[in-house]
């Protein structure tokens, strides 16, 4: 790979004009790189998570891509649908994966703008109603059964919230209007992440303070009149297809028709201690996505392998990578350093794996995705660089073009997003967009 296609320049100097470069993300100061602005609310705010990437970011890309309207964008990680919410907005067609079924729900019912916004709040409002008066009349609190509470985060929400949610959700569930309870509870979930829960996010997921009671009720309502906005300010996009399927990026068979993809953009996981399913826990136990230790199992197995927590005895991604030099080096390395250590700990001794496992299973999704995509097609990936293990630094972006090249992508460049400084070693992490162009030689 040429070298000079990434950027070396820190988010404080701009990059020199000359470069045919995106610099679009760079317009934009580091602290504000990730937020979504009051414009991007509607649709994009219904749910999102910790892990999502904000609309500008697609927006200037796909602006960039030079894309006609009516052009199919896709996205492999879908998350909770930016892209593919953005790509409706923008009037493209957008289609996706993504495994976890919690994020494949909201992303979906994001890109769903068939309902009537009014006929939504009306309901809304009977359902809220109804479930008040269930909740003023219990007896009992309800609770989750133990395997449930097994899986949630301990303290993760407090019995009166959660006793409420139950009622509503059950409320929700029963209501018998055509379209309502799919929007219906992904409001429920927001609620329960931003308003029931004890949950706090700084990156990582974790709990802060007590909320002993909310008014779950109120706080839902107020998410259904959002949502019922938004359908009812809808124009001429409503129809515009778009789909995200619980799939694997890996296998990519029965999704999608050959060679109709004129654009990706898409964040898959980093490879760092990140355990993906954690972000969504809460929310996936309630709504019945995830309900036993064997199904968050079996959720684990289908996610790219990323962190320690989701590395198996039977995994062969790493094949992809055997001969990349740069990927054996610094696994290499890091299990030197284990070895050097005497680390007995179990999820030490999986770091090493972990790096050739993810890259291995960034170098299948690419390798797979090529019969899909239009000759011409322009692919933007958002990756971190990393250093979770033994603080050995990864240069995810870099890497991910190297590999990218292998399978026969163009690297046009790599952007910078953003940078963050790690506190550990003092080094500046950078986040970047690595940018490829697929010319349709396998
Ligand atoms: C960084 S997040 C993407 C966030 C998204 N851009 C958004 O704005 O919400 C990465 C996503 O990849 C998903 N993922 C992990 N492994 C996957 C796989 N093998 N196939 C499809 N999706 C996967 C995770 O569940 C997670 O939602």
């Amino acid at each position: 790979m040429n070298h000079n296609l990434r950027h070396q320049s820190s988010i404080a100097q701009p990059l020199p004009s000359a470069a045919p470069c995106l610099d679009i993300a760079m317009k934009r100061t580091n602290g504000n790189a990730n937020k979504i602005s009051v414009a991007d609310r509607p649709f994009h705010d219904w749910y999102r998570f910790v892990l999502s990437f904000p609309p500008h970011l697609v927006r200037d890309y796909l602006g960039n891509f030079e894309l006609e309207t009516g052009k199919c964008v896709f996205d492999p990680f879908a998350g909770t649908g930016t892209t593919i919410v953005e790509a409706k907005l923008l009037g493209f067609v957008g289609l996706g994966t993504e495994i976890n079924p919690m994020a494949q729900f909201a992303g979906s019912v994001k890109s769903t703008w068939s309902a009537n916004g009014r006929d939504l709040l009306l309901e809304a409002e009977r359902i809220a109603s109804l479930a008040e008066t269930q909740i003023k009349r219990s007896r009992k609190l309800r609770e989750l059964s133990e395997e449930q509470s097994s899986l949630l985060l301990t303290n993760s929400i407090c019995p009166i919230p959660l006793h409420k949610s139950l009622v509503l959700r059950d409320v929700i569930m029963a209501s018998g209007q055509h379209g309502f309870v799919d929007y219906a509870k992904l409001a429920l979930a927001k609620t329960l992440v931003f308003s029931a829960s004890n949950l706090h996010f700084g990156p990582e997921v974790g709990v802060r303070g007590r909320k002993i009671d909310t008014d779950v009720v109120a706080s839902w309502l107020e998410n259904m009149r959002l949502i019922a906005r938004d359908l009812a300010s809808v124009e001429g996009n409503r129809h515009l297809n778009s789909n995200i399927y619980l799939s694997d990026a890996r296998t990519l068979i029965g999704c999608l028709q050959p060679q109709s993809i004129d654009a990706v953009f898409t964040s898959p996981p980093y490879p760092n201690e990140k355990d993906y399913t954690r972000t969504t826990r809460l929310e996936s136990v309630l709504l019945g996505f995830v309900s036993s230790k064997e199904h968050l199992r079996q959720l684990k197995q289908g996610l790219l392998r990323s962190n320690t927590r989701n590395i198996y005895k039977d995994d062969t991604d790493d094949k992809w990578v055997s001969s990349n030099e740069k990927i054996q080096r610094i696994a290499g390395e890091i299990e030197q350093i284990r070895l050097g250590r005497g680390s007995a700990s179990g999820f030490e001794k999986q770091y090493h794996k972990v790096v050739k496992q993810y890259f291995g299973g960034m170098a299948r999704h690419l390798s797979e995705l090529r019969p899909y995509l239009r000759p011409g097609a322009h692919l933007g990936y958002v990756v971190g660089d990393q250093a979770s293990f033994y603080q050995v630094m990864i240069r995810t972006g870099e890497i991910l073009a190297e590999i990218a090249e292998s399978l026969g992508y163009e690297v046009l460049r790599i952007d910078l997003f953003r940078t963050r400084l790690a506190t550990a070693t003092k080094q500046q992490m950078r986040e970047e967009v690595v940018i490829l162009r697929w010319n349709g030689n396998i």
